[in-house]
């Protein structure tokens, strides 16, 4: 691994049987993390290799959610041998870090030193935007796990990019009828961390939202990775007259907003509706009660009842010790798709695993069943998800199906 993983870090990987396991074994003791599987296998040199490229934070604000990402292209490997499509995989990890200032040097140098064959990552949406052309003028195909910046995979789509995740205004506007149903006469205020990611998704929803018939009150944005105390903006929240409030917040950043919108007094008011990063994994642990009641959209939630995904939660969980998150699926669902584009002919280079990622078929993900649009976003089904406590602890329902979201492009 390049960038040792933080000393503090909750992760409990169990190791994979591939060639990245040697690099990992030295993380794993200096983070304290399980020992080494007894499956290990060597390299097979009849079975050739691909040397692939993660990106994920592994420090800021959105630490936690590369941890997951990590985990769950990590668990991927795991029960495929440590290969994709036949091929030994050497792992090649660095660390996004909070946003394009660390992001970009770090999937430049995946490109030009370690010269891999593909990368899987990114969870920032500036960062995503800072490095697409860098993929697209190298001819290295990037697989987003994240990062839902609406313009990233460009007007008419690239062939080098490719998303396993969402777009902002996607995921945003799959919950703007169903507000302005709840909501009714009344009107809704907006806020969300001040970066592209936010305003998109704040974006969609509103306009989907007044679509309907909804009133916006009013919007704030929060400096990103730096605001530790959001009680002016929830005072100007109060003093706005909304009945309800729609936001988008991620990692610590929303564990920080859900935490001081209860103890502000406004969780009892006003109903707390956003994309679902806000109550997502150890976001949602760490916010416990204070989320209680918290309805979101997004394409995952943990509790989605069939076969693959009980697996999958069990899978995760042996692995871990955690449950899976939307972060851990689309890792996952990327780690999947370039095991099919890779088990096809002509895969040797960046130009023909771009050509092969287009002719793979529907991805059969712990999320349900899934596609690439025209512009290679997922078309995929949106719910409503509630926080409930279940069995002593808080957790994300599914309501229902909100959408077979459509991107606009599709
Ligand atoms: C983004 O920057 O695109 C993003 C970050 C965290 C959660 C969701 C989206």
């Amino acid at each position: 691994m390049d960038t040792p993983m933080p000393m503090s870090s909750p992760v409990h990987r169990r190791g994979f049987s591939l060639i990245a396991t040697a690099v990992l074994a030295a993380s794993l003791s200096a983070c304290g993390g399980s020992a080494p599987p007894a499956e290990e296998t060597t390299r097979n040199p009849a079975v050739g290799m691909a040397k692939i490229g993660l990106i994920v934070p592994l420090s800021g604000v959105y630490s936690s959610l590369g941890i997951d990402m990590q985990n769950g292209f990590d668990l991927y490997l795991d029960q495929h041998a440590g290969r994709l499509g036949g091929k030994d995989v050497e792992l090649k990890v660095v660390d996004e870090g909070e946003g394009p200032q660390t992001g970009v040097p770090a999937a430049t140098k995946l490109i030009k030193e370690d010269k891999v064959a593909a990368v899987v990552g990114i969870v920032n949406s500036a960062t995503a935007m800072g490095v697409r052309d860098t993929f697209i003028d190298s001819k290295t195909p990037l697989i987003i796990a994240n990062a839902g910046a609406d313009g990233v995979t460009g007007t008419n789509g690239s062939p080098y990019i490719w998303r396993t995740s969402f777009t902002n205004g996607t995921v945003g506007a799959s919950l703007g009828a169903e507000v302005s149903k709840q909501v009714g006469d009344g009107s809704v205020y907006l806020i969300s961390a001040d970066y592209s990611a936010g305003k998109e998704m704040i974006g969609g929803f509103k306009k989907a939202f007044e679509a309907a018939g909804g009133k916006v009150a009013g919007e704030s944005y929060t400096p990103f990775g730096t605001t530790k105390d959001f009680q002016p903006y929830l005072d100007t929240i109060k003093a706005s007259g909304a009945k309800a409030v729609f936001c988008f917040y991620a990692g610590a950043e929303a564990v920080s907003f859900v935490k001081q919108y209860a103890q502000f007094g406004l969780a009892g008011d006003l109903p707390l509706f956003g994309t679902g990063f806000v109550t997502e994994g150890g976001a949602l642990d760490a916010e416990g009660i204070s989320a209680e009641g918290t309805q979101t959209s997004l394409h995952y939630t943990d509790l989605i009842d069939t076969p693959k995904n009980k697996k999958f939660v069990a899978d995760y969980q042996a692995a871990f010790n955690a449950r899976p998150t939307v972060y851990a699926v689309q890792a996952y669902d990327a780690a999947a798709v370039l095991d099919a584009a890779l088990a096809r002919p002509g895969t040797a280079d960046g130009r023909g695993i771009a050509r092969a990622l287009g002719e793979i078929g529907p991805i059969d993900s712990p999320r349900g069943s899934w596609g690439f649009g025209r512009k290679h976003d997922p078309v995929q089904p949106y719910y409503l998800r509630k926080v409930e406590k279940r069995g002593g602890r808080f957790v994300n329902t599914l309501v229902r199906e909100l959408t077979r979201a459509k991107a606009p492009d599709l």
